[in-house]
């Protein structure tokens, strides 16, 4: 029988000595561990114990089809990326870097043909821009048949899915890289986006004084036969929260510049390079 905070801390740590899977009992000992360990440290209060409850709860609550609460927290706690961190180094330097998935990706996107747009409306609003490069190996030799899937938002800083409960298949699509490696899209700019913010996560980054937005991206997954897929973002040089995006998804050689043509049109290049499987 526990008398001392840490004498308890062993006691609830010694209760998953039976568990038969050992990543599961490692998983929950270092969880309890460190849990104690966090309670202990900041002398976690009874109001506080139960507004974290709450906080729980209300995240739960707020959970559906097309919302995941947690998905959020562990983003703007920085999980998401330490996890992407701790299992998908680049294995080399020269590789593309890789960095999180986000909520919004849809499986088996329209396969479509290099130079087409992935813009399903009326274009009204944004700037429009051609995306181009090449995907290569790390010893620059060109990844014929490599699949690029891109996905971003609109100009309104809106995914399809989040406008509708339909996939549009606005703004996203696959591409099959050429025979030299190149893969090439039409788009628009794509602009800085708030993180859903009328639940929890919201409340929590507004009352610690931050905001909620993602500096300008678009997403890419990477995948050809023989190599390590990827995932990761292009972000936009001139977009504005690299410094501070509210999901900690930065990362320095991601970042490129849409350069104005003569007549005014945007284009960025950027070359994807894998490792090989
Ligand atoms: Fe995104």
């Amino acid at each position: 029988m526990a008398t001392t905070q840490d004498d308890l801390t062993a006691e609830v740590i010694a209760s998953f000595s039976k568990t038969q899977d050992p990543r599961l009992k490692e998983i929950m000992e270092s969880l309890v561990k460190h849990l104690h360990a966090f309670a202990k440290e900041v002398h976690l209060t009874d109001e506080e114990w139960f507004a974290g409850i709450k906080f729980l709860t209300d995240s739960g609550d707020m959970c559906s089809e097309v919302r995941q609460e947690f998905i959020l927290l562990s983003d703007t706690l920085g999980l998401s990326s330490l996890v992407d961190l701790i299992n998908h180094s680049k294995g080399n330097d020269l590789a593309t870097e890789p960095t999180i998935l986000g909520p919004f990706h849809i499986q088996n996107s329209p396969f479509m043909k290099y130079g087409d747009s992935i813009i399903q409306r009326s274009l009204t609003e944004g700037e429009p821009a051609t995306v181009r490069g090449r995907v290569l190996d790390i010893h620059g030799k060109a990844i014929a048949g490599a699949v690029v899937d891109v996905w971003q938002t609109d100009a309104n800083g809106l995914y399809d899915i989040q406008e509708s409960t339909e996939v549009s298949g606005n703004l996203r699509g696959r591409f099959t890289s050429e025979a030299d490696g190149t893969y090439e899209f039409q788009t628009i700019r794509p602009v800085p986006y708030p993180i859903p913010n009328d639940g929890p996560v919201g409340k929590m980054l507004r009352s610690v004084n931050r905001h909620e937005w993602r500096a300008a991206h678009i997403h890419a997954i990477v995948e050809a036969t023989g190599f390590r897929s990827v995932t990761t973002h292009i972000f936009d040089k001139e977009s504005k929260y690299l410094d501070s995006d509210t999901v900690f998804g930065v990362k320095g050689s991601l970042i490129k510049t849409f350069e104005k043509q003569s007549d005014g049109h945007l284009l960025l290049n950027h070359d994807f390079v894998l490792v090989q499987a």
